[in-house]
């Protein structure tokens, strides 16, 4: 069965795309390469054996997508492109609502037309705001913070509405929490350009020299050792829970919002600390104060896709920090 997978090249995307092969469906990759290197090509062959086919191009292009439909009978689409960092879409917000929005719009009128009515959309634990609880249900209400948190909750909302007016149409809405970790091979992993927003790769960074010290936002919060709580995911759970939730839903229709998350929160210590023991050394880091819009804890309740999917997160920290090390130590500088 063939799929498409837009941002294919992606870190989450490029990740899919091996387990939805694994899996036995055929994905084509669709990407512009706005944050993504053609390299990740090679390492996906290098990976799997197996050559895919790519189109370098926008989820926009109209007449890009319909070569794409009518050259390939595609069943569903898993849709990954977006831009994704916070800051940038504070000071760039029309950016941010033109790519993630208004290119998915144009998008679906394209796969409507070609008859394609299944999508499996990249959302994010960002739906959900401020926390009005812990841990966060798929019933807990649906906000956002900033204008890329925004541009989920907007598409998800779309999608919603999409699948009210259309019979026959499917839309999964995957919620991560925080993704991190590479994949086992070591071939394959995030490279984010420039300084890194996230935890992750800022840590992973530190600990092979590129990145001086570690600055952790606040130490002050309501949590075990005073810093930020999150609930870090493998991305190899996070990926065959796209497999999982793809194959559960493929003959249903309608809107179906799902966590992925481990329901297990980590503080920035405890990932420090952990990171320290796969990468054998000390991580340097000063106490900062908080950062803006930053929340002091957000961990999943994941029991729905646990239910339904049967899905479940099997990775441990261990395996998420081992796995970002290999990563890191093989590719210092990411896939340029
Ligand atoms: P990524 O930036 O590594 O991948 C996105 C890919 O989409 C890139 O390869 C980029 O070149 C491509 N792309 C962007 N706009 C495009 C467009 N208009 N047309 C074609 N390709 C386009 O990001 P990621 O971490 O792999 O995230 C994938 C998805 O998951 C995004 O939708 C993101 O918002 C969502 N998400 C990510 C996280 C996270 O922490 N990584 C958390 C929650 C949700
Ligand atoms: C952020 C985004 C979220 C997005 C997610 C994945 C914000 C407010 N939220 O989540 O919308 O879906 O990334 O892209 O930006 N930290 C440090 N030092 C650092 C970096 C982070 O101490 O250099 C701390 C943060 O304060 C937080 C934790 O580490 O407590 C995790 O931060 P991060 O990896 O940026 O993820 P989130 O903020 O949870």
């Amino acid at each position: 069965m063939k799929v498409l997978v837009t941002g294919g090249l992606g870190f989450i995307g490029s990740h899919t795309v091996i387990a939805l092969f694994d899996a036995g469906y055929t994905p084509i990759i669709l990407d512009n390469l706005s944050n993504s290197s053609r390299r990740v090509l090679t390492q996906l062959t290098k990976i799997t054996g197996n050559e895919f086919e790519f189109y370098e191009g926008c989820i926009s292009d109209r007449a890009l997508l319909s070569t794409i439909f009518s050259a390939h009978k595609i069943e569903g689409v898993f849709h990954f492109a977006a831009l994704k960092a916070v800051g940038e879409s504070t000071v760039q917000p029309l950016s941010y609502y033109h790519n993630n929005v208004s290119h998915t719009i144009t998008m679906l009128e394209v796969m409507a037309k070609h008859n394609i009515a299944k999508l499996v959309f990249s959302s994010s634990a960002t739906v959900y705001g401020d926390p009005q609880y812990l841990p966060l249900d798929e019933k807990h209400p649906i906000s956002a913070t900033n204008p890329y948190g925004w541009t989920k909750v907007m598409v998800e909302r779309i999608l919603q509405d999409y699948c009210t007016a259309n019979s026959d149409a499917l839309a999964i809405a995957l919620r991560y929490f925080n993704p991190v970790g590479a994949h086992p091979s070591g071939q394959l992993g995030e490279s984010p350009n420039g300084i890194p927003n996230n935890l992750m790769p800022y840590i992973a960074q530190t600990a092979i020299g590129i990145r001086e010290q570690l600055n952790v936002f606040g130490d002050d919060y309501d949590t075990h050792d005073g810093t930020g709580v999150r609930d870090y995911i493998h991305v190899q759970d996070l990926v065959a829970g796209h497999v999982d939730a793809f194959k559960h839903h493929v003959k249903d229709v309608g809107f179906h919002p799902y966590n992925l998350g481990t329901g297990q929160g980590y503080s920035v210590l405890d990932m420090v600390a952990a990171f320290s023991q796969s990468a054998k050394c000390t991580i340097d880091y000063k106490i900062c104060p908080r950062r803006e819009g930053d929340v002091a804890s957000n961990f999943a309740d994941a029991s729905k896709a646990k239910q339904y999917l049967n899905w479940q997160a099997t990775h441990d920290l261990k395996a998420m920090t081992d796995d970002s090390w290999r990563w890191q130590t093989n590719y210092p500088k990411g896939l340029e």
